[in-house]
C-alpha cells in the first residue's frame, strides 16, 4: 500500500515573545496560519528498516531531516517490525520561516499511523511531535490556531472571517536565517523579548472583525534582530504596502515576508510586480487563504 500526503506550510500573524525560559527555549504566543503551498510525501510498507529519499539533493536524507527523525521515533514507539519507504518532494523554501520542515515531521507521523493501521493515539502523536520541534504540533491539525508555552500547546479556531477572500503573498528572498541565531539575538532588544501578554488573543478578536480592525496586532518580536541584519526584508515590508497589501509582516524568525492582499487579481498584479522590482532571485508566491 502507499499513501501520498500534502505537507502544508504556515505563516505566524503574530509571535509575541514573552521572555526566555530556564530552559533556554522563549516562552511566545502565536497565531498561526496553514498556507496552501506543499511538499508531498509518499509512503510505502517494505519488509525492513527505513528507506528514505528526497527530490532535492541539498536537504540530507540521514537523522538530520525531520522526516526520518519523526519516523524513527514513530516505528520505534509503535513497535512495528517491518520497515518503510518514505519518499521527499521539497516544494516549500527552507529556512524560511514557513514551517515546511515541521509540517514534513508532522505529516509523517500522519502517514505512518495511516500505512501501519493506528497503532499510535493522538495523545502519543502529540507527544512525540512536541518532542520533535515547536512548531510540529501545530501540523497535526489543519485549522488556523492560537500556540502557547514554546509554541507546542495548539488550540485550533474556526477560519477568520476577515480574511475570507484575501491572498497571501510569500516573498523568499533566496537566502535562509538560523531560527537559534534569530532567538539568541533577541537579547539585544528587550522591549522584542519581553513582550506583553495578551496581543495574540487580541488578533483573534480582531480577525473576526476586519483586516483595518485587526492591523495594528500584526507583529512579530522576532523581526528586531532579523530586519537589522537583513534590511532587504524591510524593503520588501515597504514596497508591499506602497502596492496595495493590508498588511505585510515577515514569518517565523524569516526569511520569508508575508503579505494581505485583497483578491485574485490584485494578488497576481502585485506578485507581477515583486518580480519586475526584485528579479529573479527572489521566490514569490500567491496563495488564497
Ligand atoms: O523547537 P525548535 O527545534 O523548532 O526550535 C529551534 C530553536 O529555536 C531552539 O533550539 C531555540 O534556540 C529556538 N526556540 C526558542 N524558543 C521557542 C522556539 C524555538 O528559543 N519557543
Amino acid at each position: 500500500m502507499q499513501v501520498e500526503l500534502k505537507s502544508p506550510c504556515k505563516v505566524n500573524l503574530i509571535l509575541n515573545i514573552l521572555g526566555k525560559r530556564p530552559d533556554g527555549f522563549h516562552e511566545l504566543e502565536t497565531v498561526m496560519h496553514p498556507v496552501k503551498i506543499f511538499d508531498v510525501l509518499t509512503f510505502e510498507r517494505t519488509s525492513s528498516g527505513l528507506d528514505l529519499t528526497c527530490d532535492n539533493s541539498a536537504l540530507p536524507t540521514d537523522s538530520r531531516n525531520l522526516v526520518h527523525r519523526a519516523a524513527t521515533v514513530f516505528l520505534g514507539e509503535a513497535k512495528v517490525k517491518d520497515g518503510v519507504r518514505i519518499h521527499l518532494e521539497k516544494r516549500i523554501p527552507m529556512e524560511a520561516g514557513l514551517g515546511g520542515g515541521s509540517g514534513n515531521a508532522a505529516t509523517t507521523l500522519i502517514g505512518l499511523n495511516q500505512i501501519f493501521g493506528s497503532p499510535l493515539a493522538p495523545e502519543i502523536l502529540q507527544r512525540i511531535a512536541e518532542t520533535l520541534g515547536s512548531d510540529v504540533p501545530f501540523f497535526l491539525q489543519s485549522s488556523p490556531a492560537i500556540a502557547i508555552g514554546r509554541g507546542e500547546q495548539v488550540q485550533s479556531l474556526p477560519t477568520f472571517r476577515a480574511l475570507e477572500g484575501y491572498h497571501f503573498i510569500l516573498i523568499h528572498p533566496g537566502f535562509g536565517v538560523s531560527t537559534p541565531w534569530a532567538y539568541k539575538n533577541l537579547a539585544r532588544f528587550p522591549s522584542a523579548l519581553n513582550g506583553e501578554r495578551g496581543r495574540a488573543e487580541r488578533l483573534v478578536q480582531t480577525l473576526n472583525r476586519s483586516i483595518e480592525a485587526a492591523r495594528p496586532d500584526f507583529y512579530n518580536s522576532l523581526e528586531a534582530p532579523v530586519l537589522e541584519k537583513f534590511p532587504l526584508l524591510a524593503i520588501f515590508q515597504e514596497f508591499l504596502l506602497e502596492n496595495g497589501a493590508a498588511m505585510a509582516l515577515m514569518s517565523g524568525s524569516g526569511s520569508t515576508t508575508l503579505a494581505l492582499i485583497n483578491g485574485k487579481e490584485k494578488a497576481e498584479q502585485l506578485q507581477e510586480k515583486v518580480r519586475e522590482k526584485f528579479g529573479s532571485s527572489v521566490w514569490v508566491g500567491s496563495v488564497e487563504v
